[in-house]
């Protein structure tokens, strides 16, 4: 095994660690988060902010940046909790910072945020070892939809009165699925920004095999041993909300 250097301090001396550190580097779907979170800027001023599966914690830490009121971050993977909470303190945040080991919405039960984030493992695959990221990165079950159902239907319940979501949404997971889940609680789903991401062979080749079937050549376009899929960066408001 190769040794990954990792720019964050580590939390142990411990060669495991430091391998769970490289593989929660940001990707291309945070970077597109970040970008759009960014371009609303606005909105995360003053917001109480929550993000489900945090992973390195750095679009916790741009959303600190951008003047949220307070972060709360979870995550399922000890050492995304650890080394969120060490960026988010290297970078002056710590005070207004939360950092929850857990499965989705249960560290927060019963609380209400003004802005949700999530970059939800939603690859429609089966949990598997991709090399270089944890099993629980990317994984969302056969349609990609594992996640991505609980977390929309647990939006209602955890969105303050006039808050939003902002989420990664691959295009080759459905859309149509989605906008009908939040409709039911009053919600619309707006796409506010569309991306190609660069999909590689190895995890490609992990694809639903049904899914593939469906969306080669539609929203996921290869040029010889390259593949790139759309991904959607969506943001989600009670009716009437949007802006
Ligand atoms: C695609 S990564 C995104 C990480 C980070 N937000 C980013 O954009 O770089 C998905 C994250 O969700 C976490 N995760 C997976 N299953 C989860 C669950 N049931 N509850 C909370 N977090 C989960 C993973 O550990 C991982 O850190």
């Amino acid at each position: 095994m190769g040794v990954t250097n990792v720019s964050k301090p580590r939390l142990a001396p411990d060669a495991r660690v430091e391998l769970s550190l490289a593989a929660l580097r940001p990707s291309e779907y945070t970077a597109a988060l970040i970008q759009v979170l960014q371009a609303k800027s606005a909105t995360v001023q003053g917001a109480k902010v929550l993000e489900i599966g945090s992973g390195s914690g750095v679009v916790l830490a741009a959303l600190g940046e951008l003047g949220a009121a307070s972060l709360c971050g979870i995550d399922i993977e000890e050492d995304a909790v650890a080394s969120g909470m060490l960026l988010l303190a290297e970078l002056g945040h710590g005070e207004t910072a939360e950092l929850y080991l857990g499965d989705m919405w249960l560290p927060v039960t019963g609380r209400r945020f003004d802005l949700i984030v999530a970059n939800l493992p939603h690859f429609p695959m089966e949990r598997s070892d991709v090399p270089g990221r944890l099993p629980t990165w990317s994984a969302g079950g056969c349609n990609g939809r594992a996640l991505l159902d609980p977390f929309l239907e647990g939006l209602d319940a955890h969105l303050a009165a006039g808050g939003r979501a902002i989420i990664t949404h691959n295009a080759f997971v459905d859309l149509g699925r989605s906008r009908e889940i939040v409709a039911a609680c009053g919600m619309a789903l707006n796409v506010a920004l569309t991306t190609l991401v660069y999909i590689p062979e190895d995890k490609l080749s992990r694809m639903t095999a049904s899914v593939l079937a469906v969306q080669d050549g539609r929203a996921i376009h290869r040029y010889g041993p390259y593949a790139f899929g759309d991904m959607h960066i969506v943001e989600i408001t009670r009716h009437g909300a949007a802006g």
